[in-house]
């Protein structure tokens, strides 16, 4: 193994779609940091080698993510690529009791936003600060979105929301983050049969609707090979990846404010 070898770190890395990367990058040579939630995710992590190494990791913990990246950079010198993949469904019903034994309104619980959206942005910030180091080599970010940030999953709002405001922080911070060789892109996987799935539903999902991992798999290396790729939304069903643009404008008034109004905010903000 070269001492050159690219490292990449995973959230999300212990099942799924985390796992399925880190295994594939392994073969192809990376050193590969595993960040889990999940207790199984040591000796997950052992049977891959000494290529991979597992952080305990509760990513929507900004002190227990920031451990394991520093654990990362400490360990191999080097980050080059991060997929803040981490998710998880619906944990409150948003649709149940709205109030408490003594008739008043019960705060709702939010963990699912925590996890599947402020929990990225800690691993933008992180990601950011260790390709930092790299003196101008930059790095790659791909997010774990969904065809829920396209598409409303009826019923489940939290998730939804989340993977519809990753949408808008790949496509928002894309161009900037370019400036510092930094690219960011998002896949966005239909139905996979994982850990997330409930049992019941993998088998009772119509085989011609799952989209099979090496799908999820092709757009993440997708990113990860070609530099031009930012600020792309990549929708993985059955065994095709469609590159999704954003919405069309609504008018011309709409397209100047965003591509020409940029101009305005030069002149009135300068610097
Ligand atoms: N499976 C699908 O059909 C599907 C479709 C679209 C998007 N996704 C997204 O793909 C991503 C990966 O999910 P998956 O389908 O592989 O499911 P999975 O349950 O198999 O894997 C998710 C992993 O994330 C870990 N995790 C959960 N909370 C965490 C936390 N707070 N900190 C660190 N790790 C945590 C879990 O322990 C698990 O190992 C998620 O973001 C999910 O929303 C999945």
């Amino acid at each position: 193994m070269s001492s050159e070898s690219r490292v990449a770190l995973i959230t999300g890395a212990a099942s799924g779609m985390g796992l399925a990367l880190a295994k594939d990058l392994l073969a192809k040579g990376w050193r590969v940091a595993l960040l889990d939630v999940s207790p199984a995710g040591a000796s997950i992590t052992a049977e891959l080698g000494a290529s991979a190494t597992y952080f305990y990791c509760d990513v929507s913990s900004w002190e227990s993510q920031a451990a394991a990246f520093s654990g990362t950079f400490e360990k191999w010198g080097r980050i080059d690529f991060t997929a803040l993949n981490a998710g998880i469904d619906d944990k409150d019903d948003l649709f149940g009791p709205t109030g408490d034994e003594n008739g008043q309104p019960v705060k709702p619980g939010l963990k699912t936003v925590a996890v599947d959206l402020i929990a990225v942005f800690y691993g933008i910030r992180l990601a950011m600060h260790y390709f930092r180091k790299h003196e101008g080599r930059g790095g790659k970010i791909v997010i774990t979105s969904s065809d829920a940030g396209l598409y409303p999953l009826i019923g489940v709002p939290q998730y939804t929301a989340c993977k519809h405001g990753l949408v808008g922080l790949t496509r928002s911070m894309a161009p900037l983050l370019k400036k510092e060789n930094i690219t960011i892109n998002a896949v966005l996987p239909a139905f996979v049969p994982t850990g997330l799935a409930p049992p019941g539903l993998v088998k009772a999902w119509p085989k011609e609707n799952v989209t099979p991992m090496s799908t999820v798999i092709k757009c993440f290396n997708m990113f990860i090979d070609d530099d031009e790729l930012n600020g792309q939304t990549g929708e993985c069903s059955q065994e095709t990846v469609y590159m999704r643009k954003q919405a069309e404008y609504a008018n011309e008034s709409q397209r100047w404010g965003r591509e020409e109004g940029g101009k305005v905010w030069a002149l009135v903000y300068p610097g």
